[in-house]
């Protein structure tokens, strides 16, 4: 396994957005394995309950640590933290985010720019803090959480598209940043549509709440692809077998893609049996209700 200072021994472990959807997932698997964990999210509740889950899962110690990956020093403190305590950082997964459906011209400006800013400058945040402690370890695995989204569009996404769009090519800039410290990873994991609540908290604009598109994966089948690059280090992996065929379709035979993608996100991207009022969701508070491992539909 790479990052860690012996490869018998479980990796230490900072997730963000740890108390819900792919991050809870995934700090449950580290925890299976007797990591010692530090949780980042914006609420405590949630990120409580996601502790206690992982100590009974077998995690050697678990931190948790409400903060806002928009907010640099609390990102820092956080990093500082779990050094401070674990002694060493392995692993770093950043899953943190929201979500908004709507028009460009419909989504209020404030949300367009906290769903930008969580993916951009979140993502900026966490490597800013964490690459200076893998460098002068000699070791250490940045594993963040893109989407599909990042390598194509879709109506009614502008602002998730913008913001994951911005994200992957920060992940890659980082990963041409870091080839001079060979122990040092980055690396981003794809999906497609995954069971998880993002749906349901999201901020609409639109009349109803997103869904996941099929094939719907669950959010532990994501973390597992997470863990596989630990074994293997690659720059980005899908978790989707229809997002190569996807992204393909889009660059190569974008007037067949722009004439499909908007019927068919309606049918299949929109919840036919969730009507909402305008609502800006979870985008700028943490809703620990609706925090769960899982979402509501059927996946694999
Ligand atoms: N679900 C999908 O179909 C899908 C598909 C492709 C990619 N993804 C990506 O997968 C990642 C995880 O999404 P998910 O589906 O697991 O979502 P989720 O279930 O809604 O979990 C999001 C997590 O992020 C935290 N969070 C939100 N904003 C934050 C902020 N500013 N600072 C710190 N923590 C924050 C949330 O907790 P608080 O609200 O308490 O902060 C929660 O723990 C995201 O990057 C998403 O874009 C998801």
């Amino acid at each position: 396994m790479t990052g860690t200072a012996d490869s018998r021994t479980p990796p230490t472990v900072l997730v963000t957005g740890a108390s819900s959807g792919i991050g809870r997932a995934t700090v449950r698997r580290f925890a299976g394995q007797g990591s010692a964990l530090l949780l980042l999210a914006r609420g405590r509740e949630s990120l409580e309950e996601t502790a206690r889950e992982a100590r009974e899962a077998g995690a050697a110690e678990v931190l948790v640590c409400p903060a806002d990956v928009t907010d640099a020093d609390a990102v820092e403190s956080a990093v500082q933290t779990a050094v401070a305590r674990f002694g060493r950082l392995d692993v770093v997964v950043h899953s943190a985010q929201v979500m908004a459906y709507g028009r460009v011209e419909d989504v209020p400006r404030r949300v367009f720019e906290t769903v930008v800013d969580t993916a951009v400058h979140g993502t900026a945040n966490v490597a800013r803090s964490v690459l200076p402690v893998f460098r002068r370890q000699g070791a250490g695995h940045l594993v963040v959480v893109s989407s599909v989204v990042g390598q194509i569009t879709a109506p009614l996404m502008g602002s998730y598209a913008a913001a994951k769009w911005g994200q992957l090519g920060l992940i890659r800039t980082l990963q041409q940043e870091v080839r001079d410290a060979p122990g040092v990873h980055v690396s981003a994991v794809a999906p497609g549509g995954v069971n998880t609540p993002i749906y349901s908290q999201g901020a609409t604009y639109v009349g109803r709440s997103g869904r996941p598109p099929a094939p719907v994966y669950s959010a532990d089948r994501v973390a597992r692809k997470v863990l596989s690059l630990l074994e293997r280090p690659r720059r980005l992996v899908y978790a989707g077998v229809f997002n190569p065929i996807i992204v393909a379709g889009f660059r190569l035979v974008p007037p067949v893609y722009d004439a499909l993608v908007g019927p068919l996100l309606k049918v299949f991207a929109l919840a036919g049996d969730d009507q909402r009022p305008p609502s800006e969701g979870n985008v700028f508070r943490s809703q620990p209700a609706g925090n769960a491992t899982d979402g509501r539909w059927r996946a694999f």
